[in-house]
């Protein structure tokens, strides 16, 4: 099973900083790739350099028409929204498929046609937070924790230590 998140809504001007943590959340939490849908090079480079020094095959990619993509994939549509359905009550439907996920975050305001796109539109919690916050603890409970003791080939490797910092090439 594969693990896309699509970022809409990412802002050029302010949203670098946001939308790269949004990338490293989705990489180290077990996802494939990042669509956004906006060209932002600098997001795409920033990835790059931290999968160059820590492995795995993650990548960011661009969207020209990004309901077009939603139309077409060949999968479960899940829409991250305080308003949808709380994980806790579906969860356990949504982790019965093996189909490809692509997980929707919003930024400012979603459209409402996403609403009506998703397969499933699902609150972490009703309260509103953050799209970093729902995206970790929503692939979390997709790969049950799983994904915090994935390897990532080909990168430097943390030896976890009870004081100070031990990486290994
Ligand atoms: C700054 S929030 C926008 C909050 C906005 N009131 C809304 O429509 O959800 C940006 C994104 O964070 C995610 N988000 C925030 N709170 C959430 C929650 N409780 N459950 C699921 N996703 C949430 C959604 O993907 C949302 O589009």
């Amino acid at each position: 099973m594969k693990v896309y998140v699509l970022r809409l809504g990412h802002r050029f001007s302010r949203d670098k900083r946001l939308t790269t943590h949004v990338a490293l959340t989705s990489r180290a939490f077990g996802a494939d790739e990042l669509l956004l849908d906006c060209k932002d090079l600098r997001i795409s480079n920033s990835v790059e350099r931290i999968v160059k020094n820590w492995g795995g095959r993650f990548k960011v990619s661009f969207l020209k028409n990004w309901q077009s993509y939603v139309r077409s994939f060949k999968g479960d549509v899940i829409h991250l929204s305080m308003y949808g359905l709380n994980v806790n009550n579906v969860i356990d439907r949504i982790r019965s498929s093996n189909k490809d996920k692509l997980i929707i975050i919003g930024g400012k305001k979603v459209p409402s046609e996403v609403y009506k796109m998703a397969d499933y539109n699902i609150a972490v919690g009703h309260q509103p937070h953050s799209e970093v916050a729902a995206l970790s603890v929503f692939l979390d409970r997709i790969f049950s924790g799983d994904e915090l003791d994935a390897e990532h080939a080909g990168g430097k490797r943390i030896v976890p230590q009870e004081h100070g910092k031990k990486v290994v090439n």
